[in-house]
């Protein structure tokens, strides 16, 4: 098996247990694992090597929470809501029908181009939701063509209700029938637990069934109001609540309490105008906090998890350190991995280069295009390796 040293690397943010930052550093890979971290002068003899030129590495980004799979945009909506009009759930259903309208060709390749654009941004590690199908049939074409493209895949048949059927009707359907065709093409389930959406016992029902098949848990929680959401993943020991914006002192110590990881999603609340979520306070209170982009047509239309980092930094309260680590290593706590989101011996080779010395330069110069190359489970993207 042929291995590759990487050296050049002025600055490497491990973000593993040690939360190591090395400077002048090397990195050996070996098919799709991390074989060996350490001084580039102390690198070993490696069958081929490559030199970045003196920029900063740090692990792909792992985004917990996007919406790859939906046709059209919103954009006229987003326009209202820069003019004023506040976010509502209602929007979706103007996705489902674009999504249901489209080819199936068509929703192949603006999903692959989607998961395209985020590797070439640094993202090495996804998941994405169904939730713009809203049948049956729909949803599991959802989640067979997610399972395609990116590595976690999860259900959200209930996301909202489509129109023509009652809530608790719709929240049957989501338990039975439409679970029993997507489970097999998923890993989780989720629920948008919101006004306008699924109240806490819809929500609950919705998840102790996936629970039941089999799935592990996820919650869109606390996005519009205190809806209930985030005790609700906590009691049910969800992997994830995400949004988190209105949180009451309760839910932030519910959630130090727990394993449950609070993912905050930056993008979004610039896009909605919603106030941030409160990341501070969350780290503060010993929660664990992952940072997604939640790229979807109508209130993230962004996959640029260097841009949520910086937003995070510039505009939460966090260190960059701090981002960075919730973007990457707080990302796979959110989808229960170990095997991405640091750079650490046996995990897998998941790198992210910047053009930049140090990892600084993500919120120092937010919006520069900084992702200079991509290793993805060894894989390298934007980077030519001599005999690769
Ligand atoms: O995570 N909040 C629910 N779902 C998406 C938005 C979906 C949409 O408006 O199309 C979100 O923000």
């Amino acid at each position: 098996m042929s291995s590759l040293l990487i050296t050049g690397i002025s600055e490497l943010t491990t973000v593993d247990v040690e939360a190591r930052v090395l400077g002048d550093a090397a990195v050996v890979i070996e098919a799709e694992t991390i074989k060996w971290i350490g001084s580039a002068k102390a690198a070993p003899t490696t069958d081929r090597r490559v030199d970045i030129g003196g920029r900063a590495m740090l692990p792909g980004w792992v985004d917990s929470h996007s919406h790859l799979v939906f046709a059209g945009d919103r954009a006229a909506e987003f326009v209202a809501r820069m003019a004023g009009e506040p976010y509502a759930a209602g929007g979706i259903a103007v996705t489902v029908d674009a999504t249901r309208t489209v080819g199936a060709d068509q929703l192949r390749e603006l999903v692959e181009t989607r998961v395209w654009e985020a590797l070439l941004g640094g993202t090495t590690c996804m998941e994405t939701k169904t939730g713009y199908g809203l049948d049956v049939e729909h949803e599991r074409q959802a989640a067979m063509l997610a399972e395609e493209f990116v590595d976690e895949v999860t259900f959200l048949g209930a996301h909202v209700v489509p129109d023509g059927i009652s809530a608790d009707d719709y929240v049957d359907l989501v338990c039975a029938e439409m679970l029993s065709a997507v489970a097999p093409h998923a890993g989780w389930i989720d629920v948008f637990c919101e006004t306008g959406a699924f109240d806490v016992d819809q929500s609950r029902r919705v998840l102790e069934a996936g629970r039941a098949a089999g799935l592990g848990l996820r919650v869109h929680g606390n996005q519009l109001g205190h809806s209930g959401g985030v005790a609700l993943a906590v009691e049910m020991g969800a992997a994830s609540v995400d949004h988190c914006n209105y949180l009451s002192e309760g839910d932030i110590a519910a959630l130090a309490q727990s394993d449950t990881v609070a993912t905050v999603l930056p993008a979004c609340d610039l896009s909605t105008r919603a106030p941030f979520a409160p990341a501070r306070q969350l780290l503060d209170a010993g929660a664990s906090i992952a940072i997604a982009s939640n790229c979807n047509p109508g209130t993230s239309y962004t996959s640029s998890m260097n841009f949520c980092v910086a937003t995070a930094v510039l505009q939460m309260g966090l260190t960059l350190d701090e981002a960075v680590a919730a973007a990457t290593r707080g990302g796979a706590r959110a989808l229960r991995r170990s095997d991405v989101g640091q750079i650490a011996v046996g995990s897998r080779a998941d790198l992210h280069v910047l053009d930049a010395p140090s990892a600084t330069h993500l919120a120092y110069r937010p919006g520069m295009p900084l992702s200079w190359a991509v290793w993805r489970a060894g894989v390298p993207y934007g980077i030519e390796i001599p005999g690769h």
